[in-house]
């Protein structure tokens, strides 16, 4: 994959920020959901790619926009063949009521690359560089964190693992809790957070319960570019959604898959704060129409990454609420 494109694709995820931004604990998730998709697919024309939505807004039917298989950019014959991942507001709720961690988000891979991973949840774990190859979903949580501990060389004590605030996760913090581990509960926006266990300083040690299966192939390919670790298990709510995964290719429906089965090959990510979260700070507005974003842009293949900080004058920019 070209490099260069890397830094077209920011320009995606600052235009979606900026869009859904205005939204900010106005309390209307729609509106700001819908702003984020609306100003992302047409940030998208203006990219020399041939992209094929692979991760996005859901089915074709129930998505008029960045729905999977949607075909994206502005194609030519030499356009190089992409598979896109999206979210264009993660965390929609952290925007609508000006929670922490919302971002918008893209990651590309060749074609074929991501696992077409259906729209029901995952079981996940995430860690940073130093805790990578000793987590597994087979083993205990309790295995799991005393693994993390030994390889971060800290106490299960100063262990801080992160957890979505969810009635399914009462367990989960409970046997945590009774390890003694400590515990960060959040509202949404798990891909932010488990992103964080790779950010020395970030106070995060690994990421743990369930959340979108979606996100977990996001995730998984930041996790590729920053060296941390992922693993993830497709966790179904009904026979129909069994089904669902089985069309969209699916053979396994109890595998484990690990972070390069998820995101395979080189990936690229970038993603902008739409509020200010755990490594990205959220658009600022600035004095005459103007405002500022923070994204970040990786690649697998060098394991650069890219903090851009950029100023926007809104005048010269399509963006209307
Ligand atoms: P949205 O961006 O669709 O609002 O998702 C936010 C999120 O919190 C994800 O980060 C997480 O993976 C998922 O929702 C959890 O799903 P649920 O809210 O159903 O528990």
């Amino acid at each position: 994959m070209d490099r260069n494109l890397a830094l077209e694709f920011v320009r995606v995820t600052e235009f979606a920020s900026l869009a859904c931004a205005q939204f900010t604990g106005l309390g209307d998730a729609d509106g700001a959901d819908q702003a984020a998709v609306d100003a992302m697919r047409k940030a998208f024309d203006s990219i020399d790619i041939d992209g094929t939505v692979v991760i996005g807004e859901g089915e074709r039917d129930e998505a008029p926009m960045l729905y999977i298989g949607e075909k994206v950019g502005q194609k030519n014959e030499h356009s190089p063949k992409v598979d896109i991942a999206l979210d264009p507001l993660e965390g929609t709720n952290l925007c609508a009521y000006g929670g922490v961690g919302a971002i918008s988000v893209i990651a590309i891979a060749e074609q074929g690359k991501f696992l077409h991973a259906p729209d029901t949840y995952m079981d996940k774990i995430a860690v940073g560089p130093k805790a990578k190859g000793v987590i597994c979903l087979k083993l205990s949580v309790e295995d799991n964190i005393s693994a993390i501990s030994k390889a971060l060389n800290k106490p299960v004590g100063d262990i801080t693992v992160v957890i979505l605030e969810r009635d399914r996760h009462k367990d989960l913090i409970a046997r945590v809790r009774k390890m003694g581990a400590r515990i960060h509960l959040i509202g949404d926006g798990d891909v932010s957070s488990a992103i964080a266990t790779c950010w020395e300083n970030s106070g995060i040690d690994v990421m743990m319960g369930t959340g979108g299966a979606p996100e977990g192939v996001i995730t998984a390919a930041a996790l590729k570019c920053l060296g941390g670790d992922f693993q993830g298990r497709l966790n179904f709510r009904n026979e129909d959604e069994k089904i669902r995964a089985q069309k969209m290719g699916v053979t396994d429906l109890d595998k484990i898959y690990e972070r390069d089965e998820l995101a395979q090959g080189d990936v690229m990510f970038c993603a902008t704060g739409v509020t200010d979260g755990p490594f990205l700070k959220g658009v600022k507005t600035l004095p005459g129409r103007r405002a500022s974003t923070q994204s970040v842009v990786m690649r697998s293949k060098t394991k650069t990454i890219r903090h851009i900080d950029a100023e926007h004058d809104l005048e010269f920019k399509p963006i209307h609420k």
